[in-house]
Parts: structure tokens; sequence; C-alpha cells
């Protein structure tokens, strides 16, 4: 029967790798994320954070190995709500790229905030099982970074939408008068 101390740490342990799970699908997600997005304040906004997000993955390593464990190298699978088929074909094929930005930008929101919520839940559990100082310290600094960026997102979601949905009429308005003047000038040769 092993030791209850070692039994700490053997959950510990888990519960880094599953916050290292999470961060290394959430390099996966921001990465995509950048090479698609065409706002360049939330591409600057998305590059910071992949930044910081390589940052926590190495810091969760860090404690992983600290703690005699094996950094996993899978990625855990976040949270974006999946809709029905017949919608997400028509959101996907429908949408213009302001509107699947502004789309992904809510997923965006939940995955942060998801993130926060899950740094939470371990920190109050490795605080019961009394995990070391580090690990817990680790653990708030990445928490604080997950909320600064969910805060962000909700407090700027809005006005960038905006923005990219201005934009959009702005260029369909455009595309109609240069179709009308297209028209008039064949009208005027004929
Ligand atoms: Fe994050």
């Amino acid at each position: 029967m092993s030791h209850p101390f070692d039994k700490n740490i053997m959950t510990t342990l888990a519960g880094l790798n599953l916050a290292l799970s999470y961060e290394n699908a959430a390099v996966d997600r921001l990465e995509k994320r950048l090479s698609e997005s065409i706002d360049p304040e939330v591409k600057e906004k998305l590059s910071r954070h992949l930044a910081q997000t390589r940052d926590q993955q190495d810091l969760l390593k860090e404690r992983i190995k600290a703690l005699g464990g094996q950094p996993i190298a899978e990625a855990g699978e976040l949270p974006i709500p999946e809709p029905p088929q017949s919608l997400k074909t028509m959101i996907e094929r429908g949408s213009t790229p302001s509107q699947k930005e502004v789309w992904e930008s809510i997923n965006d929101l939940i995955i942060e905030r998801a993130e926060a919520i899950m740094y939470e839940g371990g920190i109050q559990a490795l605080e019961l099982l009394k995990a070391d100082k580090k690990t817990i310290k680790t653990l708030q600094k990445i928490l604080k970074e997950e909320e600064s960026f969910a805060n962000w997102l909700l407090r700027n979601n809005t006005r960038i939408a905006k923005r990219l949905m201005k934009k959009q009429l702005e260029e369909k308005k455009k595309k109609r008068e240069e179709t009308e003047e297209s028209v008039t000038t064949t009208a005027t040769t004929v």
C-alpha cells in the first residue's frame, strides 16, 4: 500500500497534467485562430495570449518534473459549443469572414472563462490536498492570466463585433454601387 503522501502527489501530478493537456489544446486552437482571424487588434491579442500559453505549458512541465512526473504530450478537449449538424453547415457555409470572426471570438471567451474555472477548481482541490506552495503559486499565476484575457474579451468583443459588422455593410454597399455603375455604363454604351 502506498503512503497517503505519495497518493496526494499522484493526484497533484494528475491535476497538473490535466491542466497541461488543456494548454496543449489551447496552443493548437490559438495558432488556428491566429492564422484565420481577420481583425488586426484581435490577432495581436491572440498572439500575445499564445506566447503566454506557451509559457504556461513550460511552467506546468517544470512543476510536473519537479514532483517526479512525466509531462503529458496529449491535448485535452476544450469546451467549445457544438451546434447541431444542420445549423453548423449553415453557419460554416453561409457566414462571411466577419461573421465567422464574431462567432469565434465568442468561443474564445467561452474557452478562456472555462480555463479560469478549471484553474479555480484545481487550486481549491490542491489546497485541500496540501499540495506544495510552488505548485499552487504557479496555478494562481496562470489563473490570473486566463482571467485577464477572458476579461479583455468580455470588455471588447462587442465593440470589435460592431466594427466588423460596419465594415461588412460598407463593403456590401461598395460592391452594390460598383455593380450599379457597371450596369449603367453597359446600358449607355449599348
Ligand atoms: Fe488561456
